[in-house]
């Protein structure tokens, strides 16, 4: 039998009513906060992620999904949906718009990296991004409006970390301190965290593997090597989010594993989650237009993993009230199912959610289907009934029955029968 590929997942009929309920939920909350979807392709140059994301990342070095079209150009499945946006601005030369650009996607992203609870290798993200403002205050508006989505969706308990990685200046001096650090503390490290002592630094703060932990938790801190400027962002940041009442913790270690992060960076993590903890993450990313070769562009954002998020929505058994018929017609005998099959034709053209029942069966059986798919009423249509035109129409909350004409099935539903 063929499987579905390690790392990728169905999501099945009793699962999708979540996670429409979860991207309805979003999008509701995105657009009052003045943002409008963007697709972008599933797939993009290599180089888009090689450069905007940069070379000596997981990502980049690791776990991207690339291949070689047919005329040999390296193209790649997005693992992230930032550059893509970004690009996307580029080429459509957004910036003649004086506004600020608001946009936000919801889609599949892909990376190889060792599956495990919360961690696969097709997943999907939500994700927003702004474009053209460098005002900390957008930065605690879009973590406002992340916190109302969370608390909308019913994830529970979540933590909120901060963190500045100030300039591309400030970087260079915290990377010499980092290398001074660092070369005391080589032996300590795996040979991935050695590698990038020279050609990374700030990458070594990122290593997840556990021997690393204790030389790590001795480095120097990066707010220390902030200017004055980044220094007045990042207590600006904060002060938006007190006077928000948002509460945080800053963590200097938080420098994200994406190259093209300045300035704030933030995660949002749920103790429900286990090792893979991440909910959201994002950043400032003034640099990364000009990376990719446009216009300086100032940028901030974030992504949410949507298999993350979902996990700790509360799942009912039950399939929510959108997913239920609302009619269940029970044919009884063929001349009748011929019949029947036209009426749910015409009442499902009203907008009536019909179940029409494609197997021959006793209504005793029928009525039992009914309860199971907790359809509200079931029309029932035999012989006779096509004869005189009169239907029972039983409501199935009270097992109430009134007899009704075939027109009369849409209103009385409509006037709570
Ligand atoms: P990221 O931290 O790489 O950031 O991913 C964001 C979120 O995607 C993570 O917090 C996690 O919930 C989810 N995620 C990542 N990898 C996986 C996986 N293998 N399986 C399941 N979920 C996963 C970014 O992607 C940046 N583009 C965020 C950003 C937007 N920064 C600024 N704008």
């Amino acid at each position: 039998m063929i499987k579905a590929i390690k790392g990728t997942r169905d999501i099945l009929p009793q699962e999708s009513a979540v996670w429409n309920r979860v991207e309805e939920i979003a999008r509701e909350i995105l657009s009052v906060y003045g943002f409008s979807e963007i697709r972008t392709p599933v797939f993009e140059s290599t180089e888009l992620f090689a450069r905007g994301v940069g070379e000596d990342t997981d990502i980049v070095a690791k776990e991207m999904y690339t291949f070689d079209d047919r005329d040999s150009r390296s193209l790649t499945l997005r693992p992230e949906g930032t550059a893509s946006v970004v690009r996307a601005y580029l080429e459509h030369q957004v910036h003649r718009d004086p506004q600020i650009w608001k946009v936000y996607y919801l889609g599949p992203m892909f990376r190889r990296e060792r599956p495990q609870k919360g961690r696969f290798r097709q997943f999907h993200q939500l994700g927003a991004e702004v474009l053209g403002s460098d005002h900390p205050a957008i930065e605690a508006e879009v973590i406002e409006l992340l916190q109302l989505f969370l608390d909308r969706i019913g994830v529970g308990e979540t933590e909120l970390l901060v963190n500045s990685i100030g300039s591309s200046q400030c970087r260079a001096r915290f990377s010499q301190k980092l290398q001074v650090a660092l070369s005391e503390r080589v032996d300590a490290l795996c040979p991935d965290c050695r590698r990038r002592c020279r050609s990374n630094p700030l990458r070594v703060l990122d290593c997840k593997r556990e021997p690393c932990q204790p030389a790590i938790e001795t480095l120097p801190s990066i707010l220390e090597c902030l200017d004055e400027p980044c220094r007045l962002h990042f207590d600006q940041f904060l002060g938006h989010l007190k006077r928000r009442d948002i509460r945080f913790k800053v963590v200097p270690r938080l420098v994200r594993g994406l190259d093209y992060y300045s300035r704030t960076t933030f995660e949002i993590t749920s103790p429900g989650l286990g090792a893979q903890n991440a909910l959201v993450g994002g950043g400032r990313y003034d640099g990364l237009a000009e990376v990719l070769g446009g216009r300086p562009t100032h940028g901030f954002g974030f992504a949410l993993g949507l298999e993350r998020v979902i996990l700790l929505c509360q799942q009912g058994d039950s399939p929510p009230a959108a997913d239920r018929p609302q009619l269940f017609i029970a044919p009884l005998g063929e001349p009748a199912f011929d019949r029947a099959s036209l009426m749910a034709r015409d009442y499902r053209r009203q907008g009536i959610r019909c179940f029409l029942d494609f197997v021959p069966r006793s209504l005793k059986s029928a009525l039992r289907l009914a309860n199971k798919l907790q359809s509200g009423h079931v029309l029932i249509v035999g012989e006779n009934e096509l004869k005189t035109g009169a239907f029972p129409l039983k409501r199935m909350r009270d097992g109430q029955q009134i007899i009704v004409s075939q027109e009369e099935v849409v209103s009385r539903l409509g006037n709570g029968f």
